[in-house]
């Protein structure tokens, strides 16, 4: 073979390895649908870098290796647009909303109904990514819409954003436009990497976003997970649709990332109905959305609208209520849960936060008030999404006001006065006055009545606390001593309501040992753990003796549930309770104990994904871990099986990758059912 063709053999070879991997990305990142494993993606890379290192002339900055910049950068240069990067008017309600449409009709001088696309808003910042030849050649940040910054080395290290377009066809040049952000999923874990390493937390995921693109090292960049919605096209030198949504189907034929919730939408009032669609699923999705964008479908109709000032006519947003608002810190309280952990509360002035009027929120304990240095009188930065606690997520420094007082953990319960302990290492600080202290008392007590637990119909958090401070119960025992006369004396309690809970806790009696041990309230015993428990000892006095050697042989009992286990038995009074409960009646089913041989599943390894409908994922763990089965976290290769719930996401994209079997609910029940689980 000559030399020649041996170079030419060499090149093809790269230049299909090149290939493979840009079609492997394409499916990854944008179609969501891979069809190679994560080993097989990577053996095709080394053999690309190895004879990228060997023959380093055949370098090519379009190379999949070549998305990280071995060095830092001196600063960020400046890049003025081709075309202005304009921003949005906004609409705030249906009215507006409708006014919006009227003025497009208007200037169109057509009665005719409108075509929207309509797409979410994400919520992080505006990039510039221009294409020559397919080649991503530079990206560049909106700035102030004319001049932005050059951010191509940061961009490049981003995996949805192709470094060569896929396909043929596309303009000579082609300025893509779109939002850069980080998804909810890896703002939480880089947030937790960053306080387990004592390094800068970041207030939201678009802060974070932000952050990262503005490092000068891009191998710093390409540690954050970054991620894209391509939106739109700048300045473009060739042929493209003549829609907006043709426009985004093109995109991502070329391989860039585009939203898939984006729909059209005839008229305003289908605009309506997809912005509270989009709304009622705002938590589910995976990212932060401010609201939805409403753009004139038709380009031709766009190009006669124009724009006014910086925002074009035909385009608007709907913005969401806000999640996060500033309002003042006015006090700091201490509450103590059940376990006598103690939190620190903020009482805030009331502020209006995604439509809910929030006066508390959390601070979650010292170290977090510590490292946002957070004071009483501060103006402070409120979050709060879905169903999930409210939480200060910021202090607004240059707004505090003289005399801001710092918060002191103080060195007793506020509630029963014994010592607060912080045991080394420990962020949480704990009440050691353990059930003579009443605010424990009070959430033991509504922990054993909760639904999961004894399931004691219509014992309010309200009625347990003024029991407590009565004097009438002081734990779970004094429950079951209660006679209706002293419950219709309580406050908003009837005679017949009275009488309805006597029958209620006189139900509850009847459980089963699992929930009853939940109901014990015993730290580290969740719903699972105390199922594991159950099924291993098969009965309570078993589980009472137990040695510490004994309890680590059951599945998913480490160490720290032993030692809780052991701590809990060992203390006369919680003996003491458990036996007058079973005096009082409480009882359950006999367990049959399921020995070796009854382990079908031992040895597989099973993962859930997703939500679960009929069962929570805790006990479908449990009843997999009693069949044998160990039901881990992640999907590696040793997987056996992963069962896959409502809206699965990494995980099953995993298992598909590596063709490991994937079941759904249902087909876990029929699992489940033949075992007899
Ligand atoms: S279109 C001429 N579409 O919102 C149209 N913008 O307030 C300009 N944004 O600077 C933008 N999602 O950073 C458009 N689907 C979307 C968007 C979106 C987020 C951001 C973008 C823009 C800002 C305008």
């Amino acid at each position: 073979m000559t030399q020649i063709s041996d170079r030419q053999q060499l090149e093809d070879k790269v230049k299909d390895l090149r290939e493979q991997l840009r079609e492997h990305n394409f499916r990854y990142y944008i179609k969501d649908d891979p069809t190679v494993s994560d080993g097989a993606y990577d053996t095709l890379f080394h053999t690309l870098r190895k004879l990228e290192e060997e023959y380093p002339q055949l370098i090519t900055s379009d190379s999949p290796t070549q998305r990280v910049g071995a060095q830092p950068i001196e600063g960020f240069t400046q890049v003025t647009h081709r075309l202005p990067m304009l921003s949005l008017g906004n609409v705030f309600n249906d009215e507006e909303l409708n006014d919006f449409d009227r003025r497009v009709r208007d200037r169109l001088e057509s009665e005719a109904i409108v075509e929207y696309t309509c797409e979410p808003k994400i919520d992080g910042l505006a990039v510039s990514l221009l294409y020559v030849d397919g080649l991503l050649t530079l990206a560049s940040t909106r700035g102030d819409g004319s001049v932005g910054e050059n951010i191509t080395e940061n961009v490049r290290t981003i995996g949805s954003i192709p470094l060569q377009l896929r396909g043929q066809g596309y303009p000579k040049e082609l300025e893509v436009r779109g939002e850069v952000f980080m998804s909810k999923q890896g703002f939480s874990s880089l947030n937790k990497r960053a306080l387990a390493n004592s390094e800068k937390v970041f207030v939201n995921a678009r802060n974070a976003a932000a952050g990262s693109l503005r490092q000068l090292d891009p191998r710093m960049t390409a540690k954050r997970p970054l991620d894209i919605f391509c939106y739109s096209v700048g300045y473009v030198d060739g042929e493209l649709p003549n829609t907006q949504s043709e426009i985004l189907a093109q995109l991502q034929e070329w391989g860039l990332k585009t939203n898939p919730e984006v729909k059209t939408a005839m008229g305003p009032k289908e605009c309506t109905a997809y912005y509270l669609d989009i709304l009622n699923r705002r938590d589910e999705l995976g990212y932060e959305i401010d609201g939805v964008v409403y753009k004139v479908n038709s380009l031709t109709l766009q190009n006669k609208l124009g724009f006014v000032s910086r925002a074009p006519r035909w385009a608007t947003s709907h913005k969401f209520p806000a999640q996060e608002e500033t309002t003042r810190l006015l006090d700091v309280e201490f509450q103590v849960g059940r376990t006598g952990a103690i939190t620190p509360v903020a009482r805030l002035e009331p502020v209006l936060v995604g439509g809910v009027t929030v006066s508390n929120a959390t601070l979650h304990n010292m170290d977090e008030v510590e490292r946002m240095d957070v004071r009483v009188g501060d103006t402070v930065m409120v979050y709060r999404a879905g169903d999930v606690i409210p939480k200060v997520v910021k202090v607004i420094l240059d707004k505090r006001a003289e005399g801001a007082k710092r918060i002191v953990m103080p060195s007793v319960c506020p509630v029963c006065e014994s010592p607060i302990e912080k045991p080394e290492g420990e962020a949480v600080a704990r009440c050691s006055g353990g059930l003579i202290c009443k605010a424990q008392s009070k959430e033991a007590i509504k922990h054993f009545a909760s639904r999961r637990a004894m399931d004691v119909d219509g014992l309010g958090d309200k009625l347990v606390e003024q029991l407590v401070d009565t004097g009438k119960i002081s734990n779970v025992a004094g429950l079951f001593e209660l006679s209706a006369e002293q419950l219709a004396s309580m406050d908003r309690m009837g005679a017949k309501s009275a009488e309805n809970l006597v029958v209620a806790l006189e139900k509850s009696k009847m459980t089963t040992l699992p929930r009853f041990l939940f109901a014990l309230g015993i730290r580290e015993v969740g719903e699972a753990t105390a199922l594991n428990l159950a099924n291993f000892y098969g009965d309570l006095a078993a589980i009472q003796v137990a040695n510490e050697e004994s309890l680590l042989e059951v599945p998913d009992v480490g160490p720290i549930v032993a030692r809780y286990l052991k701590l809990f038995f060992a203390q006369p009074h919680n003996v003491e309770v458990v036996e007058q409960l079973q005096q009082s009646g409480v009882h359950w089913p006999a367990i049959d104990v399921v020995t070796n041989q009854d382990k079908p599943l031992e040895g597989q390894v099973f993962v859930l994904t997703g939500s679960l409908i009929k069962m929570t994922r805790n006990e479908a763990k449990a009843q997999l871990q009693q069949l044998g089965a160990k039901v881990s976290g992640s999907v590696s290769k040793k997987t056996h099986c992963v069962v896959a719930g409502d809206a699965a996401g990494s995980k099953l994209k995993k298992a598909q990758d590596l063709g490991v079997d994937v079941i759904d609910e249902n087909e876990l029940e029929k699992l489940l059912a033949r075992y007899n689980a």
